[in-house]
C-alpha cells in the first residue's frame, strides 16, 4: 500500500481532526503517502484531493470541527456516482480509504469496496454514539460534556424561577446523548426514542416532585422523541407549573474535543492505517472495553444499538 486516502463526511463531530492527524502521521511513519479528500463524498467525486504532510496537521488536535470539510452526497448513493469516485481514486493511485463518519458513510465505503477494488475502513465520528459495534464514537464524550455545561446553566434560571425546563438535544433516533446528560447532569426525567414514556406519569413526577419541594424541574428529550416547545406546552397545561423549552442544536457538534474523544480519535485513527498495511478491507474500527477493535463493515452495520437499561434504571433511582 502505498498511497491511502483520508475523508470525513456526514455530520462533523469534535475529534474529527484529531483522527485525521493520527491517520496522516501514522502513515507517513509507515512509508505511506497520505491524500486529503475534501467534503466527504462530494469532493471524492469532484477530485478534490491533495497531499498532507506532517505540518498540514500541526495545530489541530485541539480543534472542533473537520479542516477537510465534510458534506452529504447523494450523487454518490448511485452505482454511476461510484463508478465516478472509483475512476478518481485510480487517476490519484488511491489504494485505500479511510472514511471518518457515521452508519450513511460507512455504506457508502461497503459499497465502494463491494463494486471495485478499493480498500476501506471506517473511523466511527459522530456525535450520536449510535454505532452499535463500538462503545463510544468520536465526538460524543466531547457532546456530552457541552450538553452538561448547557444544563447546569439552565438549572440556575429554572431554579430561580422555579420552573419546569425541558432540554431537547442531539442523537437523530439515538438516545445516548439524552440518556449520559440525563444522569450526569441530574435530571428528574429522560425522555428517549428507545424507551415508552407516559404524559400522564411525567406530569404526575413533576406535581409530585413540587409538593416534595423540588424548586425545578429538569426534563432532557431526545430529538427523536419530539418537539420541546410542544411538549412544554402541553405540560404548563397540564400542572399549571411555568415551563420552558431550550433546543441545544448544533452547538453540540462544536468545540475543542475532550482529551478522551482526542485519546480514541488517535488510537482508531492509527489503527486504520495498520489495518490498510496489514491488507484488510471493508472493515470499521471502534473500542470495546477500553480495547481497540476492527470487525466487518456488514456484520457492524447490521448491529442494533441496545440501550443501556442499566443507566437508565440508575438515572430514574437517583432522580426521585
Ligand atoms: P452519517 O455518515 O453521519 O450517517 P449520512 O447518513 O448523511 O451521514 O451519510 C453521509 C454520506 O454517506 C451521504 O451523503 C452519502 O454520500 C453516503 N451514503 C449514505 N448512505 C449511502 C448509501 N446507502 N449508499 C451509498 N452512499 C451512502
Ligand atoms: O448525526 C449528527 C447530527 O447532529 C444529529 O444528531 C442530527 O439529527 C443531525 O446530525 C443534524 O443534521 P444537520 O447538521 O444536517 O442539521
Amino acid at each position: 500500500m502505498k498511497t491511502i486516502g483520508v475523508l470525513t463526511s456526514g455530520g462533523d463531530a469534535p475529534g474529527m481532526n484529531a483522527a485525521i492527524r493520527a491517520v496522516v502521521r501514522s502513515g507517513i511513519n509507515k512509508g505511506i503517502k497520505v491524500m486529503g479528500i475534501q467534503r466527504g463524498y462530494s469532493g471524492l467525486l469532484n477530485g478534490e484531493i491533495f497531499e498532507l504532510n506532517r505540518s498540514s496537521v500541526a495545530d489541530i488536535i485541539q480543534r472542533g470541527g473537520t479542516i477537510l470539510r465534510t458534506a452529504r452526497c447523494e450523487e454518490f448513493k448511485t452505482p454511476e456516482g461510484r463508478k465516478k469516485a472509483y475512476n478518481v481514486l485510480k487517476v490519484f493511485g488511491i489504494e485505500g480509504l479511510i472514511v471518518i463518519g457515521g452508519d450513511g458513510s460507512f455504506t457508502g465505503a461497503q459499497k465502494l469496496s463491494d463494486e471495485f477494488d478499493v480498500k476501506t475502513i471506517g473511523l466511527p465520528g459522530t456525535i450520536d454514539n449510535d454505532l452499535a459495534y463500538t462503545d463510544y464514537t468520536i465526538g460524543f464524550d466531547t457532546a456530552l460534556n457541552t450538553v452538561l455545561d448547557a444544563i447546569n446553566k439552565l438549572r440556575d434560571t429554572s431554579t430561580s424561577h422555579e420552573r419546569v425546563s425541558i432540554v431537547e438535544v442531539m442523537g437523530r433516533r439515538c438516545g445516548d446523548i439524552a440518556l449520559y446528560t440525563g444522569l450526569a447532569g441530574g435530571a428528574e426525567s429522560i425522555i428517549i426514542p428507545e424507551k415508552e414514556y407516559n404524559f400522564e406519569e411525567l406530569c404526575k413526577t413533576i406535581i409530585e416532585g413540587k409538593h416534595r419541594g423540588k424548586v425545578h424541574n429538569l426534563i432532557v428529550l431526545a430529538e427523536g422523541v419530539g418537539g420541546a416547545e410542544e411538549l412544554a406546552k402541553k405540560i404548563e397545561e397540564v400542572t399549571g407549573l411555568e415551563t420552558r423549552a431550550t433546543v441545544l442544536g448544533h452547538i453540540q457538534r462544536g468545540g475543542s474535543p475532550t482529551a478522551f474523544d482526542r485519546i480514541l480519535a488517535s488510537r482508531l485513527g492509527a489503527r486504520a492505517v495498520e489495518l490498510l498495511v496489514e491488507g484488510k478491507s471493508k472493515r470499521v474500527v471502534g473500542i470495546r472495553d477500553n480495547k481497540i477493535i476492527d470487525l466487518d463493515i456488514t456484520e457492524a452495520l447490521s448491529m442494533k444499538k441496545e440501550t443501556d437499561n442499566d443507566l437508565y434504571n440508575l438515572a430514574k433511582i437517583l432522580s426521585f
